[in-house]
């Protein structure tokens, strides 16, 4: 079986990345800064966890020996996330070609390339890397997580409100799902070189994502519309995070928000 790097696959993304690929029975080796202790909720039982860090450098060289194909579901924060978007995956992709890696898949967000929001300039500027790379690539744009809207409404309901951003909605997706589509990759389906956009299977108003929050989990708080500002809000109501055409056939919402409570 080929030898899997799954880059950040401490992270949401990377974890189910790395089950997944175990699952199949890959050979895999997580990278990430920090190496999780094997009672951690980041450690997937059969995957390698070794140190790298994207920015610098560090460990790059010994995580990328032997690889043949790798997985970037790397995320960087703030001012971190033109570090770890365009240089880190710069290091990244120079140093595995230098290594022989055969194939490299990047895990990004629908649309990335249409907005002025400082993350996603940052992520497509990720994007410009992997189609420059003489390695063969597959870009994976997935919508929005299951796990991300809820977080956004349990922020809110410490609060005591559920923030409902108006004018918006999402095709939120399970990460087991991106997961999947992932993995296919990194085994070599669909065109090499090509993006491939995924979104969840309902497209809901974020009205109506919060009403399903609320009565799954019994959150607390009034659902209060939010204007979401910036670039970001001007992305989400333009609908540059829907992929209609490209809905899989997953887990919706309210099935994932139920397995997560049980
Ligand atoms: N959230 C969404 O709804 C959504 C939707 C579509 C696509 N995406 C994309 O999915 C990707 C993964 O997101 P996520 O939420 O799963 O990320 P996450 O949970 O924040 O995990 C990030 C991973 O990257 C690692 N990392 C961060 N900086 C690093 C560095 N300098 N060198 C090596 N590893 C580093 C982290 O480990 P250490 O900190 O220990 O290094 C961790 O393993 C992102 O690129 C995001 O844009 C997200």
């Amino acid at each position: 079986m080929p030898r899997v790097l799954v880059v950040g696959g401490t992270g949401l993304a990377g974890r189910a990345v790395t089950a997944e690929a175990i699952e199949r029975g890959h050979d895999v080796v997580v990278a990430s800064r920090r190496v999780p202790d094997d009672d951690a909720p980041a450690y997937v039982p059969g995957a390698d966890y070794r140190f790298a860090d994207l920015v610098t450098g560090d460990g790059l060289e010994e995580v990328l020996e032997g690889a043949d194909v790798l997985v970037d579901a790397s995320n960087g924060g703030g001012r971190a996330a033109s570090h770890v978007f365009a240089s880190g995956s710069q290091n990244l992709l120079h140093t595995a070609a230098r290594f022989g890696v055969r194939q490299a898949v990047l895990l990004s967000i629908v649309n990335v390339d249409r907005s002025a929001y400082p993350y996603y300039r940052a992520k497509a500027a990720q994007e410009r890397n992997y189609q420059e790379s003489p390695i063969e690539t597959r870009i994976v744009r997935a919508t929005q997580f299951h796990d991300f809207i809820t977080a956004f409404f349990e922020r809110g309901s410490r609060l005591g409100v559920i923030p409902a951003p108006t004018k918006i909605s999402f095709q939120p997706i399970a990460v087991g799902d991106v997961a999947r589509v992932l993995v296919d990759a990194a085994e070599g389906h669909g065109a090499p070189n090509a993006t491939r956009s995924i979104g969840g299977p309902e497209i809901r108003t974020a009205r109506e994502l919060a009403g399903e929050w609320k009565s799954v989990t019994g959150g607390r708080g009034a659902i209060v519309g939010l204007r979401v500002g910036g670039p970001l809000g001007a992305t989400w109501r333009a609908g540059e995070n829907l992929v209609p055409a490209d809905a899989l056939d997953g887990v919706t919402y309210r099935d994932w928000l139920s397995s997560s409570v049980a």
